[in-house]
């Protein structure tokens, strides 16, 4: 049994698809849980869902691209609770558009979010971390689309592909601290990132399970990564996706029939 009874989390972007799966997750396992998104409501209802599941949470709203709004959703985080022992950073954004059709401004919006708010999270809560010197656990949410290329997502793949790396790096400067990084990288999960595609428009064929992954699929991949079961993971990548990045990303793999193969 995981159990996180007597720790403190803060979940970045935790809306209503994987970021609010991953707080209640924590959540349910013991966890004090600090909920921050952009929007404030999504932070009060991941922090509501989680106190009607009797648990113990707060709302800690504001713009994880903004220094000061960082500063001030982790100081309230330390304030209320007297600590951070485990930061999700989740919160992300995408604009489905291609290297010709990408304006630079939201190229910049794009990677913005996903690398420099990462970035001024993380700073914060491991320079809490450090000062409270009892270790800590980070993972960064990545994606299927950081391994490899896709069309319409030039900013996202980018920006993912530079969280895998982030989190080596990462590891390698918190290590000392005992404090762990490790990624998750999701495939298809739910709707697509912003709500652009519902879930039940997504196509699964390059799934090998043969289905979408769920929300609580991610929830219980972080749970592992900030529990004392990983205690001697850092740097590490768990792709929670169904098997898709072991295929060569083609998308018939799945319904292929063996007689049809050429071997
Ligand atoms: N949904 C998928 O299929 C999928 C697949 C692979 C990876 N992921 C990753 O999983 C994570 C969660 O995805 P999701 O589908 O739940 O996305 P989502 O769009 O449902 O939730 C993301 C949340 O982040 C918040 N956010 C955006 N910008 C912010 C900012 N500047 N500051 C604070 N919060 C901000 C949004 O308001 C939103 O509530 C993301 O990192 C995403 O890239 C998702």
């Amino acid at each position: 049994m995981l159990e996180l009874h007597g720790k403190v989390a803060l979940v970045t972007g935790a809306g209503p698809n994987i970021g609010v799966a991953i707080a209640r997750r924590l959540a349910a396992a013991g966890a004090r849980v600090a909920c921050n998104d952009v929007d404030a409501e999504r932070a009060e209802a991941a922090a509501a869902a989680i106190r009607a599941d009797g648990g113990d949470a707060i709302a800690v709203p504001g713009d994880i691209t903004d220094p000061q709004a960082v500063a001030a959703f982790v100081q309230r985080t330390v304030d209320v609770y007297g600590g951070i022992d485990i930061l999700v950073n989740n919160a992300a954004i995408t604009v489905p558009k291609s290297l010709l059709t990408i304006s630079y401004e939201e190229w910049c919006r794009n990677t913005d979010i996903i690398l420099n708010g990462t970035f001024l999270v993380s700073q914060a809560v491991a320079k809490q971390m450090v000062a409270q010197g009892r270790g800590g656990a980070i993972v960064n949410i990545a994606s299927t689309s950081g391994h490899r290329g896709r069309a319409n997502a030039i900013a996202y793949c980018t920006a993912k592909g530079g969280i895998l790396n982030l989190t080596r790096a990462m590891a390698c400067d918190l290590a000392p601290y005992r404090i762990r990084v490790n990624s998750v990288s999701p495939t298809k999960t739910g709707a697509s990132v912003g709500g652009l595609e519902s879930a039940g428009a997504r196509d699964t064929r390059e799934i090998l399970l043969g289905r979408l992954g769920h929300p609580e699929d991610q929830a219980a991949a972080v749970l592992f990564l900030v529990s004392d079961a990983a205690a001697f993971i850092t740097g590490e990548d768990l792709r929670v996706d169904g098997g898709s990045l072991a295929t060569w990303g083609t998308r018939s793999q799945r319904f292929e029939e063996p007689s049809s193969r050429t071997v």
